[in-house]
């Protein structure tokens, strides 16, 4: 039998252009290459041929075979894409893409953590605002009119001046404190709070100041409190909160909103072998000031409260040996992944 190869390749290279899904294109690979097809048909014919013949046909079906096969995977690569636009093969055996999960910044986990261990003490969580009234921040809190905190070296002051309180200056909180003020207006005692924020100060920035840090404020007010009450509070956080080893010391200190007043140190371990102070300083505290009662309207002579402001920064300095104040602001993914 003569098989014209040439004219057989021209039309199996046409018949692959019509070719256009899966369906059509398994019928062109059973016409050619099935066990019925042309390849097949082809071989067989080698049985009939002459000796001279055979030479020729077995190369002319092995290339036909080969250009068929070729066609086939060629469109097969169209066909599929064309199915399942825009897909390809998947991998599912490959590591997927994993999305950089984020998570809470430390300052904002040792806030919690704080707060936390005087919720389970019974205090309840306020918040006040980071734009307050010069009232709230200073003058509510017998802080007099020529102390230097007031001074603008040691005050953000807005120029925008407060229109819902007749004009007086607003400021950026330089402390929690002023939610004492807040707290007090509003509420009559028994009350335990805690207020955690974002205070400011034009500090010049070093490895232990920022123009902006946080503080939780704390204030209990009843009849009976003593100053006994504070120092047990305080001690007891300190153990929950730093583990029943740590070293504290209450220090004699002065602050116009409590009297007596008093701070609170930590021995740091951190600043061994520095020229840093081996003791941190961590919260100012005392007995709430009769004259912050005035303030509130609370009858005098009845209630007694004790209050705090702690430095939430050097919390966390103490609790993870962190030596300087700008690593929580520089966002740096090497820091704050530790944590
Ligand atoms: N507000 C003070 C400060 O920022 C800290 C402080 C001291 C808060 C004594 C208090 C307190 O509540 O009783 O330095």
């Amino acid at each position: 039998m003569h098989w014209d190869f040439q004219q057989l390749q021209d039309a199996a290279r046409q018949e692959i252009e019509s070719v256009t899904d899966a369906h059509s294109l398994e019928s062109f690979r059973l016409k050619y290459l099935g066990k019925k097809g042309l390849v097949a048909d082809i071989f067989l014919s080698l049985a009939s041929a002459s000796a001279a013949e055979k030479g020729a046909i077995g190369k002319g079906a092995n290339d036909l075979r080969h250009l068929v096969t070729a066609l086939i995977t060629d469109k097969q690569k169209k066909v599929s894409s064309q199915q399942r636009p825009g897909s390809h093969r998947i991998d599912v055996t490959m590591p997927g893409a994993v999305p950089n999960l984020g998570h809470r910044h430390i300052l904002t986990q040792t806030t919690e953590e704080i707060c936390q261990v005087f919720e389970k003490l019974g205090f309840v969580l306020e918040e006040g605002p980071e734009v307050e009234t010069e009232f709230n921040n200073f003058t509510g809190l017998n802080i007099p009119i020529d102390h230097p905190s007031r001074d603008a070296f040691d005050t953000f002051y807005l120029q925008a001046s407060d229109l819902t309180a007749k004009g007086r200056k607003l400021l950026l909180r330089s402390h929690t404190s002023p939610g004492q003020v807040r707290v007090m207006t509003a509420h009559k005692p028994p009350l335990a709070v805690i207020i955690p924020g974002r205070v400011y100060r034009p500090d010049a920035v070093d490895a232990s100041h920022s123009f902006m840090f946080h503080q939780i404020e704390g204030l209990l007010v009843d009849k009976n409190i003593k100053f006994s009450d504070l120092k047990g509070l305080l001690t007891e956080f300190c153990r929950r909160f730093f583990g029943p080893s740590v070293k504290m010391r209450f220090r004699p200190h002065y602050f116009p909103f409590t009297e007596p007043s008093a701070e609170v140190d930590i021995a740091a371990d951190i600043f061994k072998g520095t020229s840093r102070k081996p003791w941190l300083e961590i919260l100012g505290c005392g007995m709430v000031n009769p004259k912050v009662f005035a303030v509130a309207g609370y009858p005098p002579g009845i209630y007694t409260g004790l209050a705090f402001g702690m430095g939430v920064e050097r919390m966390a300095m103490l609790r993870h040996g962190i030596r300087d104040i700008r690593m929580f602001y520089e966002n740096d993914v090497r820091f704050l992944n530790q944590f």
